[in-house]
């Protein structure tokens, strides 16, 4: 969904639209000085660290450091790209972009999604309309009151059921005037054979629409209400339906995912029809598919930690650790949920109960013991098995990006095999945890906000963030800065970076607004950027050459520092070579070097 939109339609969007409005539609603010604060949405707190400033427009957390502009709130808050963020304010505010901004293809394909969708809306209706009062709705009624479930389920679920016609679908739609191709696309119905009409997928089923975050129809699934086969058929994929990308049931959890930080994954549209009944608003259902990379992320944008909920089988184990292997190199913490063999969430809340279910959730294990379990259960308990045993888990464990945690679970893993917990540590140690592979199709994320403690801050940082601060306000600093070169005044990459985008913004004393920078930064230096405007510090004429001044310091200290860590390389490579005549020259130039430093 990205044409280019233009600057100019981006600075009156940014304009128009207003920060503390936006943010106080997610969460309450309340005025305090120069700022606007709250509980920051994007991690867990009991006092307010969230900031919002209307002056600059921009927020920062000093809980978990996030900062950003209006839209990278919205990116953040929705898990947008930025043109979709945009273009979501642009509509807010009444300004659209549509026409102008995209080429003919992508206008086409928009238009056929819309189609597309509209059809299956209109599906969703006919079918909700049979399951509540029609005659043709009768078994799927009973169905539905047989395994508990009542006409409120029904309805906040939009579920519904397909007739046992073979055309009741492709009826109402031509009654309806829809282009026949547009129901094939989406699987709903089929070309008949020798002449005869288009026929329905669905027949005599009980129906889950399954939406998208729009809370759009993208696609239905479809259970018998006996015990024959195939028990579940879904709608083909389409250009709206990607089962590799859609998590049943999301749209409705997020909130509260957000709010507990938390999701419980279950396989079955029953398990989540259950969990949410029972008032567990968090949970999703990955609907028989296996959890892909980008099923982790959306969990990402919404919470940190997964209780996995699979059945209790082989199939429902292979789930677990599949899911195992694609979430942890998220950073995000999962666990495991276990229920009696032969139980799903669905039955077991009917017949244990909510209290039951809840200390099951409590009780649930890290996957990664749960893991090791089954490993080394699998392996026996001979040499070779635990030997063999180890290793797979090491595997494993290398896809656990926080050190402290690894370390925790190899020392766990070293009681239970003997093996000696340096060994095990060296062999992981070998090999560096992989990184989260980010796929080009999905939208960009920005990381999950890492929980810092309060910022410790080095006197040459100081003097960065102060020298950023001035070149906001005073354009005779920023001119020094132009001449001197942003390179020798700031050493932190990050700031350097900021202080560029800064000079490029302001070229010409023309006049910018501050917030406008965030779109060109990266989410470590949109952190920065906003903790600098929203602390409002002043700083003093008097003050202002000591600042510049103890920036050029740290450049040139660094700068000697980086040196003789060179030389102290060299030098090491020179007595391995027994080349004296370079080893005097390194150790004569390291003492100057060191000297200078000293000043
Ligand atoms: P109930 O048996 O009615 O409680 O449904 P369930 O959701 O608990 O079913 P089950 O645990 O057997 O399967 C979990 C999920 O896998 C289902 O919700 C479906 O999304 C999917 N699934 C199960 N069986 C089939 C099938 O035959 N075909 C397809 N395409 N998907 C299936
Ligand atoms: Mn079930």
């Amino acid at each position: 969904m990205t044409g280019r939109i233009p600057e100019d339609t981006i600075r009156e969007i940014r304009e128009r639209s207003d920060i503390v409005e936006v943010v106080s539609s997610y969460l309450p603010l309340k005025r305090s000085g120069a700022n606007h604060q709250g509980l920051c949405p994007f991690h867990g707190e009991k006092t307010p660290s969230f900031n919002v400033n209307a002056t600059r427009q921009i927020f920062h957390c000093f809980g978990c450091g996030v900062g950003g502009n209006v839209f990278s709130f919205l990116m953040r808050m929705e898990g947008l790209t930025f043109p979709e963020a945009v273009r979501r304010l642009g509509e807010r505010v009444g300004i659209s972009i549509e026409e102008e901004t995209l080429s003919p293809a992508e206008q086409q394909r928009r238009e056929d999604h819309e189609r597309l969708t509209r059809v299956n809306e209109v599906a969703c209706d006919f079918y909700h309309q049979v399951l509540l009062d029609d005659k043709e709705g009768a078994a799927g009624r009973r169905y539905l009151r047989e395994r508990g479930y009542d006409g409120e389920t029904a309805r906040i679920f939009r579920l519904g059921f397909a007739p046992g016609r073979w055309e009741a679908l492709a009826e109402h739609l031509a009654q309806k005037g829809f282009d026949p191709r547009w129901a094939r696309e989406l699987g709903l119905i089929r070309p008949g054979k020798d002449g005869r009409g288009d026929y329905d997928l669905f027949r005599n089923r009980l129906l889950f629409p399954i939406l998208d975050l729009h809370d759009k129809v993208v696609a239905f699934g479809g259970r018998v209400l006996d015990d024959s086969l195939p028990k579940y058929i879904n709608s083909s994929e389409s250009p709206i339906y990607h089962k590799g990308r859609i998590l049943y049931g999301l749209a409705r959890a997020r909130e509260e995912m957000r709010r507990s930080d938390e999701v419980i994954v279950v396989e079955g549209y029953f398990d989540q029809l259950a969990l949410h009944r029972a008032g567990f608003a968090n949970a999703v259902a990955t609907c028989g598919t296996a959890l892909t990379d980008e099923h982790g992320r959306l969990l990402q944008r919404y919470a940190k930690k997964v209780l996995l909920l699979f059945d209790q089988d082989n199939a429902g184990r292979k789930a677990t650790f599949r899911a195992m292997e694609v979430l942890l190199p998220l950073g995000l913490s999962v666990a495991v949920v276990g229920l009696d063999a032969g139980e799903d969430p669905d039955s077991f809340l009917r017949k244990a109960g909510t209290e039951a279910f809840i200390g099951r959730l409590r009780e649930a294990q890290p996957v990664i013991e749960v893991y090791m379990d089954a490993v080394l259960t699998a392996h026996g308990d001979g040499i070779e098995g635990r030997a063999r045993a180890a290793e797979e888990i090491m595997a494993r464990l290398r896809l656990v990006p926080s050190e402290i945690e690894r370390s925790l679970y190899l020392q766990s893993l070293a009681r239970r095999t003997g093996l000696d917990p340096g060994l095990l540590q060296q062999r992981i140690a070998r090999s560096v945890p992989v990184p989260a592979v980010q796929s080009p199709r999905s939208a960009p994320q920005p990381p999950v906000p890492q929980r810092r403690s309060a910022p410790v801050m080095s006197k040459e940082v100081k003097a960065q963030e102060l020298l950023l601060r001035l070149m906001l306000e005073d354009d005779g600093i920023r001119a020094e800065v132009a001449v001197e070169g942003v390179a020798s005044l700031f050493f932190d990459p990050d700031r350097q970076a900021i202080a560029d985008q800064l000079l490029d913004r302001a070229r010409d004393g023309e006049k910018f607004a501050e917030s406008e920078l965030f779109d060109r930064l990266n989410e470590e230096q949109k952190a920065i950027f906003s903790g600098i405007l929203v602390k409002d510090e002043k700083a003093f004429a008097e003050e202002r050459q000591r600042i510049v001044q103890d920036c050029r310091q740290t450049v040139l200290k660094e700068t000697l520092k980086r040196r003789v860590r060179d030389l102290d390389e060299q030098i090491r490579r020179a007595e391995q070579s027994g080349d004296l005549q370079q080893l005097a020259a390194c150790q004569i130039e390291r003492l100057n070097v060191c000297r200078e430093l000293k000043k």
